[in-house]
């Protein structure tokens, strides 16, 4: 008896415990938002499988999607070399055809989520036409275990944040705030991230507080918190 009441405590508290961990940065900043905060709740969405499993992972060299919390690699033998290449072009991007590689993404990924757990999610809207489902270079990696310092250096350089369209930078922190802060808000695929269809875990927050979050930090400099 008194076992059993020892090993349910400690089976609630264990529970407790992991939920607490997992809700840290996002109720901190809820509480207290502020722009170091607000880059921690970001760094945590950032870290999150909805965000981490387009933006892939190398495996035997080869650059692939995963998916799944676990994010375990994408089954079909998906690489980048089924990735869309998209051209800015007007208020939108278009497709540059690729009659080389007759499957891409959008062959089983599109405008919308696949209506039971298990089918191709999906995404689009009319804030930015034509960017649909689609993986970024294999410079723009969101490992689970990126720091926030390394997260913070990588999105402030100007030659690996975007190969679409300038986003500015440390060097340009005025682009850099426009671009981060409609990436954040219109992009399709982030938007995706607090919507991800049947089965799916959403991004930790509201996409609201994401935005907030990301517009907090930006308009306060952009501080980079410390390596350690
Ligand atoms: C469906 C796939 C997909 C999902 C889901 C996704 N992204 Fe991306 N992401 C991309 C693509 C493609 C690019 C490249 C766009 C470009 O070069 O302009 C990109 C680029 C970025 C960039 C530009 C800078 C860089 O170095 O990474 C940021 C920031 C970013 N994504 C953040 C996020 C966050 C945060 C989430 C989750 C809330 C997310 N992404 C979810 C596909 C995705
Ligand atoms: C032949 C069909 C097919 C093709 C082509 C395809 N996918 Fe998928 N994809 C799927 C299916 C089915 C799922 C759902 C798997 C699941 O949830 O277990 C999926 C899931 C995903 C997920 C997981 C989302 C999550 O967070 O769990 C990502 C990311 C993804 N695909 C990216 C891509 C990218 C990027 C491409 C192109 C380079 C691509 N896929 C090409 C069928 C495909």
């Amino acid at each position: 008896m008194t076992i059993r009441i020892f090993v349910s405590a400690v089976l609630t508290a264990s529970v407790f415990l992991s939920s607490q961990i997992q809700a840290d940065a996002y109720s901190e900043y809820r509480e207290n938002p502020s722009a170091d905060t607000a880059f921690a709740y970001i760094h945590q969405v950032a870290s999150h499988p909805r965000c981490g499993n387009c933006h892939g992972a190398v495996e035997n060299g080869l650059h692939r999607p995963t998916v799944g919390d676990r994010r375990k690699i994408h089954p079909m033998n998906i690489s980048f070399i089924h990735n869309l290449v998209l051209r800015a072009e007007g208020d939108g991007f278009v497709q540059i055809p690729d009659t080389a590689q007759p499957v891409n993404c959008r062959s089983c990924h599109h405008n919308s989520n696949g209506a039971s757990p298990g089918m191709p999610p999906g995404a689009a809207n009319d804030l930015m036409p034509g960017f649909v489902w689609h993986m970024p270079p294999v410079s723009m990696l969101l490992p689970a275990d990126i720091s926030p310092a390394m997260l913070c250096e990588k999105w402030l350089d100007p030659a690996s944040n975007s190969f679409l369209a300038v986003r500015g930078g440390r060097d340009d922190m005025k682009t850099f705030e426009k671009e981060f802060v409609h990436h954040a808000s219109d992009d399709p695929l982030v938007r995706w991230s607090w919507n991800p269809g049947p089965g799916r875990t959403p991004a930790p927050g509201t996409h609201a507080d994401f935005v907030a979050a990301m517009k907090l930090w930006i308009r306060n400099g952009a501080a980079c918190p410390d390596p350690s």
